[in-house]
């Protein structure tokens, strides 16, 4: 059966959002929004659409969300992201900055905007889980430059961080980044070599890990957190496993962390309140059922 005739059976006439991807069977989406609709009693459907990486595809999906009146919206992931772009009627400006959307909301109206909740997902996460971290007391240190990174970096400055140090293992990219998202009051985007990520450590409140070492399947992160002050916090925005090498590192020394879980479940409060009008937050219940859906 064709992926939209499935969609439309499974959501039996309900509201519906779906994960939009190329593949899309391992996205733990469903189980994330799935416990919001049975917990607030919502008669809506959030399901998986499979569509290919090619214009006529995605095209193909605008067109389904146009015409169809029970579909709000959906979530992207890999390789949509960007392509989607010029497809859609408006982009969220902290989407345009960021340069990528995960979230697509269909208005009353019938436009469709593209919005990037990865930036409030990673902030949120990070005001419930170090909630004594204050962003304008120190330096902090962004491993990676990649998709996530372009969120977490553009959110980390707007929130006010005086200095930002990035380490990346391809420093061009890194060096991109930079110069995308310096802000014009005089703060800095440091650029620092991958083999000098441990004294970038030195002095800051908070390490973020963007990048894929450490999550299963991966390479292990090789990080000295000698020169890491005990109280500063550490993000690792893995959550395959949910305790990485890296945070049970800095657990075992004191200090503070946060796992990648809470930024994945965060993310999907913007597209869900408005695709299904209902307020939600995470909890631990939802926290354990998502966990126990990724098997960690
Ligand atoms: P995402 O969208 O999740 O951020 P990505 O765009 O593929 O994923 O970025 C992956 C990040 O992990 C990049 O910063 C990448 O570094 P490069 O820019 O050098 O590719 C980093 N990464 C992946 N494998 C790595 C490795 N073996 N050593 C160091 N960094 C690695």
């Amino acid at each position: 059966m064709n992926p939209y005739d499935k969609l439309l059976e499974e959501a039996r006439d309900r509201p519906f959002a779906g994960i939009v991807g190329w593949p899309v069977e391992h996205s733990r989406s469903p189980a994330l929004h799935g416990f919001w609709l049975k917990q607030h009693k919502i008669d809506g459907y959030y399901g998986r659409l499979p569509v290919e990486p090619r214009r006529a595809a995605l095209e193909e999906l605008v067109a389904f969300l146009r015409r169809t009146p029970n579909a709000r919206g959906c979530n992207l992931t890999l390789p949509h992201k960007i392509e989607i772009m010029p497809l859609l009627d408006r982009i969220h400006p902290g989407a345009a900055r960021i340069g990528a959307v995960n979230t697509v909301i269909k208005h009353p109206d019938g436009l469709l905007e593209g919005r990037n909740s990865d930036g409030f997902g990673f902030m949120e996460a990070l005001r419930y889980n170090a909630p004594h971290w204050r962003p304008n007391t120190g330096p902090v240190v962004v491993l990676g430059a990649g998709g996530a990174a372009r969120a977490i970096v553009a959110t980390l400055v707007d929130a006010g961080v005086p200095e930002l140090r990035l380490v990346n293992r391809t420093k061009s990219t890194a060096i991109d980044l930079g110069v995308a998202f310096t802000p014009d009051d005089g703060r800095q985007i440091v650029v620092d070599r991958w083999e000098r990520r441990a004294q970038a450590l030195e002095g800051v409140t908070l390490l973020v890990n963007t990048t894929s070492l450490g999550m299963r399947g991966q390479p292990p992160l090789d990080l000295d957190l000698a020169h890491l002050p005990h109280t500063a916090a550490v993000y690792d925005i893995v959550y395959t496993p949910l305790e990485t090498a890296l945070l049970a590192t800095a657990r075992g020394r004191g200090n503070r962390c946060i796992d990648g879980l809470g930024m994945l479940l965060h993310q999907g409060r913007i597209g869900f309140e408005a695709w299904f009008g209902v307020k939600v937050d995470v909890s631990v219940e939802q926290r354990r059922a998502v966990a126990s859906d990724l098997g960690v």
